[in-house]
């Protein structure tokens, strides 16, 4: 969480803000409770910060005639130490004559002691943040080494946990420099100005050749230079790449909002996930993967790590995992696994999942999986990010840019592509599923335009969505793969709307949960189609009947052409016929366009729910 933003250019002008202002507005998915610039300019770092939205950051700044300038650096940010206030926001400042700016993003965990350290040197705190010992201590470095490189280097030396920092000195014009633990930064080469961001989305209107860094490395950019060192101060190279995706992928594209827009894309993201998985014979094959078969084939046990929407998408994938593979897969959220003593060792897979590569609570059981020889895989949306760098392989989602806080496209990606590496796994072992891989394949391709039909006939969903705007607690129901969907739904509608949901696996529901059904409560419920397996769909349809008895009112998502449930649905909400295991990627689709619509009813910000970020770079 917390977007950063640094430039280096040619020319004193207002490009630097620019730049700066419109990498914060495509970063503020990053967090949202204050924003600030800081801007190198005749021998002064002059700039503003502000509590709230960058809204009202661009209003201070527009009542104001700053100087041009060529260098920039700038955040958007998610307090962790110290609430959202003027004062909190970022950059901080440091040294004589505040000639020093600094922005971060993480949390320093020993800030404590070295804030003692400073106050008792007489240094005055002007906030309650972290961030501000590293100003302190980057400027008192830079007055004695009078590089501020090498001041960047002597301090992150002593800082512990998690950061991305950048720095700029009014008396080292032209230079940005930034430093990253734990945390994302990725530069951005152009022709004579170079850029920093939490993320490419912060340049990617200038440029599309990125740099990414490895762990505890440092990068100064001039509007010509770009040089990598090590904390130790050994010379080091970032390995380079190009962003596949336009600056448009990042915009709105029409819609009202991204979250809309993203709900839209979601055809062409189980698409791209698709491409390119198989060779001529049908065969799966994952280029990515940097195991090799034979390790792979000896795997024996699971784990899917992962967070929020990332866990329902791995406790979906456990379903299909299992049935392909027979090898037991047991999910576990990320910040309990590493505290559960899980049981992992060479013949371990450990999958974690993660849109943004970034989850530190995902990134910590990732190295905690490595620490313990298990073989890591990634599952990951967010090329040059921390997880994949720090995992064995990757399998990449290619959902685009998502930006929207409350994950949608990213799920069905991550699905897509948990299901793919099932199929290949069962593929490699040579099991009794592994004939089937083809076929399933087959029918993974036509999901993208079965999502598509679907998203065409949501106008009912969305008017539902309106007439509920009052609700105060929604319920969701499902069974098997259906069971993390009703999870979802719910989340979804926490995260957007505001509202009490919480989704059970139908069959619990007689075990407890049916005591919260009184008159007129509302209730989704996402039955599998008649084909699954054990009866599921007839047991589903009893459990309706169950609350329906009850006074429920039930909104029910059916598969077409399902004709047992229409006596017992007040709503039906129709999905395109789908084999049993991937039914998930269409019932989610009206989830989550019922929670935007009801949450926008509300006239609520869809896109930046309140409390949230996008990205949770801190445990
Ligand atoms: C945050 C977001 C969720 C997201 C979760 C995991 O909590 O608000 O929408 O599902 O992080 O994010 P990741 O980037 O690891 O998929």
């Amino acid at each position: 969480m917390c977007g950063i933003v640094g430039y280096v250019g040619p020319n004193a002008d207002d490009k630097a803000l620019g730049v700066v202002m419109e990498g914060l507005a495509r970063l503020e998915y990053r967090g949202y409770d204050s924003a600030g610039v800081a801007l190198v300019a005749d021998g002064e770092v002059v700039g503003d910060k502000k509590a709230g939205k960058l809204e009202n950051l661009r209003a201070a700044l527009e009542a104001r005639d700053l100087p041009p300038s060529a260098t920039a650096i700038g955040h958007t940010r998610w307090a962790t130490h110290g609430g959202p206030t003027d004062a909190n926001a970022h950059p901080h400042r440091g040294g004589t004559d505040n000639k020093l700016a600094v922005v971060h993003n993480g949390i320093i965990e020993n800030f404590h002691a070295l804030k003692n350290e400073l106050l008792e040197q007489g240094v005055e705190f002007r906030s309650e943040t972290d961030t501000e010992v590293s100003a302190h201590l980057v400027a008192r470095a830079f007055e004695e080494a009078g590089d501020l490189t090498e001041a960047m280097r002597q301090v992150v030396n002593r800082l512990e946990g998690a950061f991305t920092l950048l720095a700029v000195h009014a008396d080292a014009p032209d230079t940005v420099v930034a430093a990253r633990r734990n945390s994302p930064l990725v530069v951005g080469l152009g022709e004579g100005e170079n850029f920093l961001g939490s993320d490419v989305a912060a340049f990617i209107g200038y440029t599309r050749n990125a740099l990414e860094l490895a762990q505890d490395q440092i990068v100064t950019i001039t509007p010509t230079s770009h040089e990598v060192i090590n904390f130790d101060g050994s010379p080091a190279e970032g390995k380079a790449y190009e962003v596949t995706w336009d600056a448009a992928a990042a915009e709105k594209g029409g819609y009202d909002t991204f979250m809309e827009k993203e709900i839209h894309d979601q055809p062409h993201a189980v698409r791209d996930t698709l491409l390119g998985r198989t060779d001529e014979t049908g065969r799966l094959v994952l280029d990515e993967l940097r195991i090799s078969e034979e390790q792979l084939s000896g795997i024996n046990r699971i784990y899917v790590v992962a967070c929020g929407t990332a866990a329902y998408a791995g406790m979906t994938a456990k379903y299909a995992i299992e049935h392909w593979t027979r090898i037991p897969v047991e999910v576990s959220l990320a910040h309990e696994f590493r505290y559960c003593d899980p049981i992992v060792d060479e013949r371990t897979l450990v999958v974690s999942i993660s849109q943004s590569g970034e989850t530190m609570d995902t990134l910590m059981a990732v190295k905690h999986a490595n620490e313990l020889g298990a073989l890591t895989i990634s599952i990951c949306n967010t090329h040059g990010s921390t997880i994949p760098r720090e995992s064995d392989a990757v399998l990449y989602t290619h959902a685009g840019p998502e930006i929207a806080v409350a994950s949608t496209k990213a799920f069905v990606a991550q699905i897509t592509a948990c299901y793919v590496l099932g199929l290949y796994l069962s593929q490699l072992r040579g099991k009794q599923y592994a004939d089937d891989a083809k076929n399933v394949m087959a029918e993974l391709a036509e999901i993208p335009e079965k999502i598509e039909t679907l998203l065409g006939s949501m106008d009912r969903v969305a008017e539902i969505a309106r007439f509920m705007a009052d609700s105060r607690a929604v319920l969701f129901l499902g069974r098997n793969v259906g069971y993390p969907i009703a999870l979802e739904g719910a989340l979804k509608l926490k995260e957007l709307a505001y509202i009490h949901a919480e989704g059970f696996a139908a069959g619990e529901l007689k075990h407890g949960p049916i005591a919260l059904i009184e008159p007129g409560q509302p209730v989704f419920v996402i039955v599998p189609g008649p084909d699954t397996p054990h009866d599921l769909h007839k047991k589903v349809v009893s459990n309706i009947q169950e609350i329906r008895a009850r006074g429920a009112r039930t909104l029910v998502i059916a598969e077409e052409g399902d004709e047992d449930v229409v006596a017992f649905a007040d709503e039906v909400i129709r999905v395109p016929q789908a084999p049993p295991l991937l039914e998930p990627l269409l019932t989610v689709i009206p989830l989550q366009v019922f929670a935007l619509h009801l949450a926008t009813a509300k006239g609520l910000d869809v896109d930046q729910p309140r409390n949230l970020a996008k990205s949770v770079t801190v445990e």
